[in-house]
């Protein structure tokens, strides 16, 4: 497989964001881990560090899923497509792991239910939509779901997934609450909401232009 220098440079950019974001529970430790000790701090870390991977694959799924024609030029609709199903198999993997490893050092016992918990119910929201994204998909067939139909639902509920994600992330953790990290995401998000708009938008302006 031979690819473009750009998709180096697309694959890079990518692999330095996610080392950048992965050293956000080490740089700007949250409060929770000053209180816990041993293999307690251990896991929540853990469990942080695999949100993050979560977060990343959640924005990687909704830009494969866009399908840009810089990304399609570049690595061909096959392959992205290849790409969004078995990264939308990740992506509920390490969001199921995340939940498990944040809440293990709380104790099953105290799950972060009701009103003053609405971040982490936040969170809740959000898996069930990524699970219910990935089962409608890949069982589409089975269930019964008309191709229309599903698309409609799917393209919906993925940009749904996406202002959930960035709502549960900025009130959840305290590390996103200012600096550094918060305005990095807030960036992150603007360039991915900007990508999606220019990959919708384009086939319109095609069109206005060709009217002239
Ligand atoms: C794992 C199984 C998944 C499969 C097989 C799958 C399949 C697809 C396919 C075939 C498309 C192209 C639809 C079309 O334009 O005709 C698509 C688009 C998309 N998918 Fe998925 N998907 C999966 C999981 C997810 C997940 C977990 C999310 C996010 C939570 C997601 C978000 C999106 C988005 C945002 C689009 C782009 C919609 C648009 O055109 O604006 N997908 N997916
Ligand atoms: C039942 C569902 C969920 C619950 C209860 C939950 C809970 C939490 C909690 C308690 C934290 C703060 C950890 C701390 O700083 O001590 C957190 C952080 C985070 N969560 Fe979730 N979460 C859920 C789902 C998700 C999902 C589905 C994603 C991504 C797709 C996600 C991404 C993140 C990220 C990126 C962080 C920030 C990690 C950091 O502090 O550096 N969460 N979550």
């Amino acid at each position: 497989m031979k690819w473009p220098l750009i998709a180096y440079f697309l694959i890079g950019t990518v692999v330095i964001v996610i080392a950048g974001a992965l050293a956000i529970p080490f740089v700007y430790e949250s409060q929770t881990l000053w209180y816990k000790l041993g293999s307690d701090k251990t896991v929540l870390r853990a469990g942080q560090l695999v949100g993050l991977l979560a977060l990343a694959s959640l924005l990687i799924q909704i830009l494969l899923g866009a399908r840009g024609s810089l990304l399609q030029e570049t690595f061909g609709v096959v392959a992205l497509m290849a790409w969004h199903k078995a990264n939308g198999i990740l992506l509920c993997c390490l969001a199921v792991l995340h939940v498990v490893l944040v809440l293990v050092p709380e104790g099953l016992a105290n799950l972060p239910l009701g009103t003053k918990n609405w971040p982490e119910m936040v969170g809740g929201v959000l898996l069930l939509v990524i699970f219910s994204q990935a089962i409608s998909s890949l069982f589409r067939q089975q269930i019964g779901f008309i191709y229309k139909q599903w698309r409609t639902v799917h393209r919906t509920l993925g940009y749904v997934a996406l202002c959930l994600a960035a709502v549960h992330v900025l009130f959840v953790a305290d590390s996103f609450a200012q600096g550094v990290p918060r305005r990095a995401l807030l960036a992150i998000l603007v360039t991915v909401f900007v990508v999606v708009l220019a990959v919708k938008f384009a086939p319109f302006m095609g069109k206005l232009r060709d009217k002239r």
